[in-house]
């Protein structure tokens, strides 16, 4: 059963009766602040799904990054510059989100640089041209609005609020991402192929980024019990399914699946066969660019360290 930490004089009846309070404050879409009484695996479901959805922003950052200098025009380096330092706040934001119940900077950014946190598995996968940004842009932020949507009606106050901010930043990074996918959709036959290539490589790998099937999903019973997750995993993969597949097909794109198939009764477009080795290998840390994240973020870390320092002095002596 979910329970706090028990306090020995208290006795059970009267946690059960806190569980109770708790659980209808969620059913009548109160929202739960840092100071209320919640069960302890409440909080650590948080820390653990609030701290790994800001590693994932952090390092979200690095397959784009790479593409700053080799924008095509100068307009579309600002557009990839300003999208990629929306991220690194949106890690921030979420940071702070955990610490509001009790997890430290500290021990979160240990997690990730040890390997033990996990972040997003769609960021392992290598980014080859520039039509790959636009595939980011419009699926991977897609896919990341839908989820954040649903988020954004969160019982816990802090992760909902961030995500009202991040959900309104997301939504000019889809924009710019469909820009460049429809500008090469329409473009020169090698611009079309180049985004056709683009769409093979990243269909499935976002697919995957909505989590492991709702019959292999541990987390999601305690998730949406106490209201942090209102839809399911497959939910929310088969809205963006539905979402995606006529705007690409609209673009003379071929989805990247030989049993896609539209079901005129339940009005889903139905896919093929998800490759959950894949997903798990990757998720695992074997995935084509965990190993290469990684190091990119820890060599980032040490190389910040004398500015924490900086700044830790700084706050000593001025009493900041
Ligand atoms: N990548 C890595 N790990 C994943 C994963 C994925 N795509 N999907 C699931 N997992 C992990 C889970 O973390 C869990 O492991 P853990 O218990 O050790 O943490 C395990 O697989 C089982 O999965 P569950 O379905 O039980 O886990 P959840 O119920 O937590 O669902 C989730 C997974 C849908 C990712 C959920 O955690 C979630 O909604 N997280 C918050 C949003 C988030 O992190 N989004 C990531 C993308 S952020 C982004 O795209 C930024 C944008 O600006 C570009």
């Amino acid at each position: 059963m979910y329970g706090a930490t028990v306090d020995p004089v208290e006795d059970t009846q009267a946690q059960d009766e806190k569980l109770q309070a708790f659980e209808m404050r969620i059913k009548q879409g109160e929202k739960i602040e840092p100071g209320d009484w919640m069960p302890d695996e409440y909080r650590r479901q948080l820390i653990r799904m609030i701290s790994q959805h800001a590693h994932s922003e952090v390092v979200g950052m690095l397959p784009e990054g790479g593409f700053i200098t080799r924008a095509p025009t100068l307009r579309r380096k600002l557009i990839l510059l300003a999208k990629v330092q929306d991220e690194a706040g949106h890690g921030q934001y979420l940071y702070h989100a955990a610490e509001t119940l009790g997890a430290t900077r500290e021990e979160m950014l240990d997690a990730l640089l040890t390997g033990k946190a996990k972040y997003s598995s769609i960021f392992n996968y290598p980014t080859l041209s520039w039509a790959d940004m636009g595939a980011i842009g419009w699926l991977v932020d897609g896919a990341a609005i839908l989820n954040q949507t649903m988020l954004a009606k969160c019982s816990y106050g802090p992760y909902a609020r961030a995500m009202l901010r991040i959900c309104a930043e997301e939504n000019f990074h889809k924009r710019q991402g469909q820009d460049i996918v429809i500008t090469l959709a329409t473009g020169a036959p090698e611009q079309k192929a180049m985004m056709q290539d683009s769409l093979n490589r990243w269909w499935w790998p976002t697919l995957m980024m909505f989590g492991p099937p709702d019959s292999d999903s541990p987390n999601s019973g305690v998730l949406m019990r106490w209201g942090i997750k209102t839809k399911t995993n497959d939910e929310l993969r088969q809205m963006f399914i539905n979402q995606l597949v006529p705007d690409l097909q609209a673009l003379g794109l071929q989805i990247p699946d030989p049993d896609l198939h539209y079901d005129e009764t339940t009005g889903n477009w139905v896919i093929g066969k998800i490759n959950w080795d894949e997903f798990w290998q990757v998720v695992k840390g074997d995935g084509p660019c965990n190993a290469e994240r990684l190091a990119t973020r820890r060599k980032a870390h040490e190389d910040g360290q004398w500015v924490r320092e900086a700044a830790a002095a700084y706050a000593e002596k001025y009493g900041v």
